[in-house]
């Protein structure tokens, strides 16, 4: 099964995708993790990624979209996946459609977790991130265990620096500007379907197993 999370930033796309890859046996995804990743064992893309996303910009589609599809070619992806923050515009999902054409596949859904600017501000500064195993947490709604300590490897959680509210405010302007038009384009392919991603969180994700199946 291949899937699509869309979403604003802070919509929760990432906690969802996690707990679908959990129940569905598929991995998760997600490009924002892949940058973060390289930001922290300071390689060139890492670099390259950080000037952009600091400023809440997304990060050029040359370099974004030879990542996901060296990703998503990697053996764990034979069953399926589950995609979170890619495709982020028209061009990165064009580039994914024809990917999966060639190989005769499609993406099965396009998930769209649905939560207006208002709740998003909010909910942002409240994260925090583990920067080695990519788990996230709320300070209010989902704490860890032991303040400030992630509960899955132990590291230090951190906010996030993009996560600062000036920044979140042009990430939710880019958001609609360059990713909103995908649920158009999802819309028109037949597989978008959108859930209300301002339920509790359980809520969200027993929305998402009715459609998934
Ligand atoms: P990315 O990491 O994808 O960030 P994003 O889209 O801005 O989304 P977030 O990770 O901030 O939010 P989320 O929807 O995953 O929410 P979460 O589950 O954490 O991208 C970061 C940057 O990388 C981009 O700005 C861009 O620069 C670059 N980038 C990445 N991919 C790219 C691409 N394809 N092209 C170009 N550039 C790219 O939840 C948010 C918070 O809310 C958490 O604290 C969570 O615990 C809490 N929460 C979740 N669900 C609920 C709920 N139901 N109720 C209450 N709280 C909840
Ligand atoms: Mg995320």
């Amino acid at each position: 099964m291949k899937i699509i999370m869309l979403g604003a930033p802070g919509a929760g796309k990432g906690t969802q995708a996690k707990m679908i890859a959990d129940k569905y046996g598929i991995p998760h995804v997600s490009t924002g993790d892949i940058f973060r990743a390289n930001i922290k064992n300071g390689t060139e893309l890492g670099k390259q990624a950080k000037e952009y996303m600091d400023k809440g910009l997304l990060v050029p589609d040359e370099l974004t979209v030879k990542i996901l599809l060296d990703r998503v070619a990697q053996d764990d992806c034979k069953n399926g996946y589950v995609l979170d923050g890619f495709p982020r515009t028209i061009p990165q999902a064009e580039v994914l459609d024809e990917a999966l054409t060639k190989l005769g596949e499609k993406i099965d859904f396009a998930v769209n977790v649905d939560v207006p600017d208002e709740n998003i501000v909010k909910r942002m500064s409240g994260r925090r991130a583990c920067l080695k195993c990519g788990a996230t947490y709320h300070i209010e709604h989902i704490p860890p265990k032991q303040e400030g300590i992630c509960d899955t490897c132990g590291s230090e959680l951190v906010l996030r620096d993009d996560d600062k509210p000036e920044t979140v405010l042009n990430r939710l302007k880019v958001y609609h500007d360059q990713t909103q038009p995908l649920i158009d384009f999802y819309t028109a392919k037949g597989v978008l379907k959108t859930v209300d991603g301002t339920q509790d969180m359980k809520d969200v994700f027993n929305a998402i197993v009715a459609i998934l199946g």
